[in-house]
């Protein structure tokens, strides 16, 4: 089959997610969204170490990922608004991705074909300045093809790991092709996306809050208690549901629940007004992101077609690498039947 290797490209603003499939041969990898500009480093393993996650953009050096993180004191991750792809710690971050790709082995990455996501609601306005800049950081031979956010959750669901559609998930018993409806909760925001019979519909597509409120909101509520945690603290509070201090691990279930309740009432009531008429209509309710159990654990009750996705906080990656595989192959067989029409 083709040999071109695909890349999905999920640069999210908590952590950059990459899906790349070559030669038959799968790749993932994950950094945290971060990149400072980069000191001399005395000790020689750590400077070691540190090269691998140095990118050089417009003569200056950036640190990325756990580098960053380590060496860089920084208390919350960088990027939360919606212009920060316009930055140089942005083109530095894509190209660690491809320096990380080489790293782990992932063959012909020089004509690559490469899938990138853009939040929902800036998808028309930004997708053309998004490929341009993201070109910057990569080399001359690569293609790139930018989507909504939400289509590579969307991908990831109704494609296989070949990028063939899946029939049962596309096609409904009356022939008619299925409608899904996507909620993809991120770190800076929750996206929303509506396919409707294989058609993507502008009024579906929009975007509110993502978790890094509820972070905020839960530091609020814990200060309440009396107890100081930091944002990064808070959002690892998330998973663990308890905060480390002095020593002591003290349960915070309750004010976690709390504090995300917020940000998914607000992600409901947008999920309403966007799928309103449309929701019953739907065949499923598509919930990914990093935050996904938590928005599904309460969506499920009203809506009990949502589905939760495996993997979800890989979900755009992985989608966004089928779709690229499916690209290819649609275009090698219009070329076979092209040939085949001319010989
Ligand atoms: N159990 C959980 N419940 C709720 N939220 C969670 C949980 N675990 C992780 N999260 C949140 O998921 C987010 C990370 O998800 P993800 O990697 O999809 O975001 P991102 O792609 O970096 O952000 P964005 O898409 O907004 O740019 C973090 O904000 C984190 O707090
Ligand atoms: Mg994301």
């Amino acid at each position: 089959m083709q040999s071109r290797t695909v890349v999905g490209l999920d640069t999210g603003r908590s952590a950059i997610k990459v899906v790349a499939y070559a030669e038959g041969a799968r790749f993932s990898i994950m950094y945290p969204t971060l990149a400072v500009p980069a000191v001399e480093l005395t000790d020689p393993t750590t400077a070691e170490r540190a090269k691998s996650e140095t990118e050089i953009v417009d003569g200056k050096a950036y640190f990325t990922g756990d580098t960053a993180r380590l060496q860089g004191n920084l208390t919350s991750s960088i990027g939360l608004n919606d212009d920060w792809t316009d930055t140089p710690e942005y083109q530095a971050l894509v190209k660690s991705a491809f320096t990380r790709l080489h790293k782990a082995g992932v063959p012909n990455l020089d004509s690559a074909y490469v899938v990138i996501g853009t939040p929902s609601k800036l998808y028309g306005t930004r997708q053309e300045r998004l490929v341009e800049k993201t070109k910057l950081a990569l080399p001359k031979g690569v293609e790139i093809k930018a989507l909504p956010q939400p289509m590579g959750a969307y991908c990831d669901y109704v494609l296989d790991k070949s990028g063939m559609p899946i029939k049962d998930k596309l096609i409904g018993p009356s022939g008619r092709t299925k409608s899904y409806g996507v909620i993809e909760g991120g770190h800076f925001s929750t996206d929303f996306l509506l396919m409707k019979e294989g058609q993507y519909i502008e009024r579906g597509a929009d975007s509110c809050s993502g978790m890094s409120a509820a972070a905020e909101q839960l530091r609020r509520v814990l200060a309440k208690r009396n107890l100081t945690a930091s944002l990064v603290e808070c959002e690892e509070a998330f998973r663990t549901k308890t905060l480390f201090q002095f020593g002591e691990e003290i349960p915070i279930a309750n004010e976690v629940l709390e504090a995300q309740s917020h940000v998914v009432q607000e992600i409901i009531s947008k999920g309403n007004s966007l799928f309103a008429d449309d929701a019953r209509s739907l065949n499923g309710i598509l919930i990914a992101g990093g935050s996904a159990d938590a928005i599904h654990a309460i969506t499920s009750q009203t809506w009990k077609h949502s589905i939760l996705m495996e993997n979800s906080r890989w979900s755009v990656a992985e989608g966004f690498a089928r779709y690229g595989l499916g690209q290819l192959i649609r275009a090698s067989i219009s070329a076979i039947q092209q040939v085949a029409a001319n010989g």
